[in-house]
């Protein structure tokens, strides 16, 4: 039996933290054999908020390098960028013509954007049709995503339910998964780890950023076993184990937080090493042959819309 096609996409926007692995790149390891899969940058995404030429530069070589050094396999998954392949913005035009002002008008991130008084670009309005395109393209079945980008998946039905009902059946709505990760990785204040929090221990990190992030989980000062620390340890070694270690050392949180240190640290130890023998020009053939595979299957279904829409003259 044919594989069914997954696909997804990721922002590049910056160094990976603990909370993405395990709560993204993990899940993703784990299902993406099961599939034809393609793994996308989606580095025009990211225009709509990242305005640095050399940081969006460094983005894109780095987090295709995180891929492969946590084990995405380029052999077996399709790694491209957005930007490589013109029919994603070509067909995100024609997605742009079927669905209403008002109902973008509910997208969350434009809204926050709106709510906090900020300035929404028409980028990121249309961030959803962006995405959706990205999906249709490849004839998706499935897209792995974490429960943060459900409202996108809804989007991308809206748009291809009104084309093929518009025009004629011609492109596949996908399934939304949900990736399991482990829930919500906490970070070093206890909230959601998060870039844009500050809180982050950093999954590339050298050992003495990381003793400096662990170091600085806050902790409360009543009752022996520290919370916060345990529940990123759990992350990293056996519960059961841990329950032992952590009544040994009940009360002595400096002595936990170093343990943790250590673990993590002989986590990504091996991570790191992979990481660093990967170069940049190692990355740019990975794209270049990425974009080649990705080209290969969006164009049929481009020119079955173009067909469809009328834009083909006979
Ligand atoms: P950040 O909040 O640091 O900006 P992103 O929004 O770029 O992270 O998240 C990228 C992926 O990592 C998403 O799929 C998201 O679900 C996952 N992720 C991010 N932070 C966490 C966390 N603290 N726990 C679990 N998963 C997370
Ligand atoms: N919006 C997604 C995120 O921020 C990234 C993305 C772009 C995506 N295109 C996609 C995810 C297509 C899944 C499928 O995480």
């Amino acid at each position: 039996m044919e594989k069914q096609r997954l696909f997804t996409g990721l922002q590049p926007s910056g160094d990976l933290h603990i909370g993405n692995y395990f709560g993204a790149l993990k899940p993703f390891l784990d299902l993406y054999p099961k599939y034809e899969s393609f793994l996308m940058v989606a580095d025009y995404h990211s225009l709509t908020s990242l305005r640095d030429p050399d940081t969006l530069q460094r983005n894109i070589l780095n987090v295709v390098r995180d891929y492969m050094a946590v084990g995405v396999d380029p052999e077996e998954v399709v790694i491209f960028r957005q930007s490589d392949n013109p029919d994603h913005t070509e067909l995100a035009w024609v997605l742009n013509c079927m669905v209403t002002v008002p109902f973008l008008q509910q997208g969350h991130a434009y809204k926050d954007k709106v709510a906090k008084g900020l300035e929404p670009n028409v980028g990121l309005f249309t961030y959803p049709i962006l995405q959706a395109a990205d999906i249709v393209l490849y004839d998706t079945d499935v897209v792995p995503v974490g429960e943060d980008q459900r409202q996108h998946l809804e989007y991308t039905r809206e748009a291809v339910g009104k084309f093929n009902r518009a025009y004629k059946e011609t492109l596949k709505e996908p399934e939304t998964v949900i990736v399991e990760g482990v829930g919500i990785v906490p970070g070093t204040d206890g909230q959601k780890m998060s870039k844009s929090y500050g809180n982050v221990i950093p999954l590339f990190g050298e050992s003495n950023e990381i003793e400096k992030a662990v170091m600085s989980i806050v902790t409360d000062s009543e009752g022996n076993i520290p919370e916060n620390v345990l529940a990123i340890h759990k992350l990293f070694r056996d519960e059961d184990e841990l329950l032992s270690l952590y009544e040994k050392n009940a009360g002595k949180y400096g002595e936990l937080k170093k343990i943790l240190s250590a673990d993590i640290n002989s986590f990504i130890e091996p991570l790191k090493a992979k990481r660093a023998r990967i170069t940049d020009s190692e990355v740019r053939e990975v794209l270049a042959e990425g974009a080649r595979k990705a080209k290969e299957v969006s164009q049929s279904v481009m020119e079955r819309v173009r067909d469809t829409i009328g834009i083909n003259l006979n």
